[in-house]
């Protein structure tokens, strides 16, 4: 069972319009609401792989409610955290050229008490968990530590856990021994002060933030692949992809792809970026099932190619 923790979900609500016109009354010509936020992501993609997974959340108001019985309908089992605020709803607008305009609401403040119930609800079900995974930022109210703090208990219970998250929440939680972390090469490069524009930039990032705690690094390349560096070295992966339809979410697929393959080494990186380029080749924040992956267009190497430069190097 993979246990997610998404401190600030979110119900995605998308329009499809005709075109986006300023100033006037827009008619949808279709509409849907799916259950959102980085963790939820994971656990998404882990059910939509045939896996177990629970998410906690904090859900508040009828928009909490609601998130709750969407991840029912996804296969998910929800932990829901009972809150004051209500669920944030976030919106995107499609038009029909796929360009995409998204309003993201900054979700309820968490009080104390809550954040602690948040951290409860994990405690008391990691011993039931095989990996954890906290993903995504941190609501109003919770302190830039709070990660670092669900790593320790998370190592209390004896489980282990995954942290995709950027900025000062990251590096908090460095010195509590993340066993994954899964930066994308621009959250890499902030949380070592420098840009990338190589391969051998990533995995040299990749080996500072190993000596600033985190057991193994899963770095997500975008285009370019995936580079995991853990205590029994370091590989490179990339998986051909035919047609791009939308990235959104590629990264959550990936984690969901490494958690499930085991979580380390060569065959878990395999499945990692196989999962990612089998969502980018899905419609929106599709996840995949198995019959969308193609392990036959992954190649995995212990061979990690330093001078190649990246695509989109990181600033
Ligand atoms: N343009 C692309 N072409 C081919 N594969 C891609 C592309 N973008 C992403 N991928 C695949 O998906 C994986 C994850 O993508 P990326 O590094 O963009 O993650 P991310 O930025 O964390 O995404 P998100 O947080 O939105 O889920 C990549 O490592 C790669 O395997
Ligand atoms: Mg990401």
């Amino acid at each position: 069972m993979i246990l997610t923790v998404t401190p600030n979900p979110s119900l995605d609500r998308t329009y499809e319009l005709p075109e986006l016109v300023r100033g006037t009354v827009l008619r949808a010509t279709a509409d849907r609401v799916d259950p959102g936020g980085k963790g939820v992501n994971v656990s998404r993609a882990v059910a939509a792989a045939g896996h177990r997974t629970v998410a906690v959340a904090p859900m508040g108001g009828p928009e909490g409610a609601l998130l709750a019985r969407l991840l029912g309908e996804h296969g998910i089992e929800a932990a829901g955290v009972p809150v004051t605020g209500s669920t944030r709803i976030n919106i995107t607008l499609v038009e029909p050229d796929s360009t995409l305009t998204k309003i993201n609401a900054a979700g309820p403040e968490l009080s104390a008490a809550e954040a602690e119930d948040v951290l409860e609800a994990v405690r008391t079900r990691a011993a039931a968990a095989d990996w954890i995974a906290c993903c995504g930022s941190l609501p109003r109210g919770l302190p830039p530590q709070w990660y670092a703090e669900l790593v320790a208990r998370s190592h209390r219970a004896g489980t282990r856990i995954a942290l995709d998250t950027s900025g000062p929440a990251l590096t908090a939680a460095l010195r509590e021994g993340p066993d994954v972390i899964k930066p994308n090469s621009q959250e890499l490069a902030e949380a070592v002060g420098r840009p990338l524009a190589t391969v051998g930039d990533a995995l040299e990032a990749a080996e500072e933030l190993r000596a600033r705690g985190a057991r193994s690094v899963l770095a997500s390349l975008g285009a370019d692949g995936q580079l995991l560096v853990e205590a029994s070295g370091a590989y490179f992966a990339t998986a051909r992809v035919e047609t791009v339809r939308s990235n959104v979410g590629a990264g959550d697929a990936s984690l969901a792809g490494f958690l499930t393959a085991g979580g380390q080494g060569p065959e878990a990186l395999a499945s990692a970026v196989a999962h990612g380029a089998a969502a980018v080749q899905l419609a929106g924040s599709l996840m995949p099932t198995p019959a969308d992956l193609d392990r036959s267009a992954v190649v995995v190497s212990a061979d990690v190619p330093l001078d190649r430069p990246l695509t989109e190097p990181a600033p």
